[in-house]
């Protein structure tokens, strides 16, 4: 059994996981939060130079370009950061012979399966972002080996940062009609459950290279958003029924091709923690926007 770690560097400050992080910290283990303002882990020696000042045994990378249509054509831009800064960081880490725990996504498969992907079947992304997150995935695996681990996860919501719920609330507060793909199917998840996870993974011996964490269940956008409406209305945050209308990938024509099926495997995860649905999951999660908003 491996000591529990004391001193947590988590890269990222403002994000959804990196808020969500916050949330639900462990209290016997203190973290310093670094967004880019903080530490630009794009810089060469950024990284390295904190390691050798600050006493971290583990460091939680929450970090990543993550606007999946805009790193079409900013491929460099997401390759910096989701790639070229991970091997920098897997690099030092290994130097500095601290555990790393990193962040990946169900976009570096490509969704062809038709059944939930497991943390070792073959990944194959099919746009820039899913290219970008494997090739971070590879180089951690590479240059940090030893004491490594990748926590892969998807459609994250949470009542912080941007994400589909928060924007769905928007349009069907603002909007009559809304048009929502109904051809991708996947697992919606809490961001906070996922932190929870992590939080676990941290305090555990693990052997596992990588693992696979989601709420449980599987879905397409289109019947995440009408759950959503739903929960919204019975929380107050919504008064009124909007018209949800189902499209395809191709008539929605996003600048990032999806995977059609992305499912996550997590038994291997469950194990480790209980998981709920991600209906229960959004219920919670919408009582904590309404709370939000009422103080
Ligand atoms: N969102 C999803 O649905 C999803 C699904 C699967 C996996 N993931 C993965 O989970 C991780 C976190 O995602 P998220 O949704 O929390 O993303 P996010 O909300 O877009 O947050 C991105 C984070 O990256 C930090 N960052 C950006 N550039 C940086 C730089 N140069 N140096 C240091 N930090 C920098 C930001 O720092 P500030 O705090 O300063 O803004 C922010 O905290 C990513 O690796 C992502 O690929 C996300």
């Amino acid at each position: 059994m491996s000591i529990p770690p004391k001193n947590a560097l988590v890269i990222g400050k403002q994000g959804q996981v990196a808020l969500a992080l916050r949330a639900t910290q462990p209290q016997n283990i203190k973290t310093d939060y670094r967004g880019r303002a903080q530490l630009d882990i794009r810089q060469p020696d950024a990284i390295h130079k904190l390691l050798r000042q600050k006493p971290f045994d583990l460091v939680i990378n929450a970090s990543g370009y993550t606007q999946v249509d805009l790193a079409e054509t900013q491929h460099s831009e997401a390759d910096a950061l989701n790639h070229l800064s991970v091997k920098q960081l897997a690099i030092s880490c290994a130097e500095h012979n601290i555990r790393l725990i990193h962040l990946s996504t169900d976009y570096v498969f490509d969704g062809k399966q038709d059944q939930p992907y497991r943390p070792d079947d073959v990944p194959h992304p099919i746009n820039a972002y899913g290219q970008t997150k494997l090739a971070g995935e590879q180089a951690l695996t590479r240059y940090h080996p030893k004491n490594s681990t990748i926590i892969r996860s998807a459609w994250l919501y949470s009542p912080f940062g941007n994400n589909f719920v928060k924007t769905m609330l928007k349009l069907m507060n603002s909007r009559s009609e809304i048009n929502v793909i109904a051809d991708q199917q996947g697992s919606p998840t809490s961001a906070i459950e996922l932190a929870q996870f992590i939080w676990q993974i941290s305090l555990q011996d693990t052997t596992s290279p990588r693992y696979h964490w989601s709420d449980i269940g599987v879905t397409s956008w289109f019947e995440f958003a009408k759950q959503i409406q739903t929960c919204a209305i019975e929380e107050g945050l919504l008064n009124k029924e909007v018209n949800i209308k189902p499209i395809s990938s191709q008539d929605y024509n996003a600048a990032a091709t999806r995977p059609q099926f992305s499912a996550l495997d997590c038994q291997h995860s469950y194990c480790l923690r209980q998981a709920k649905r991600w209906q229960t999951n959004l219920k919670d999660v919408m009582k904590t926007i309404k709370n939000n908003e009422e103080t």
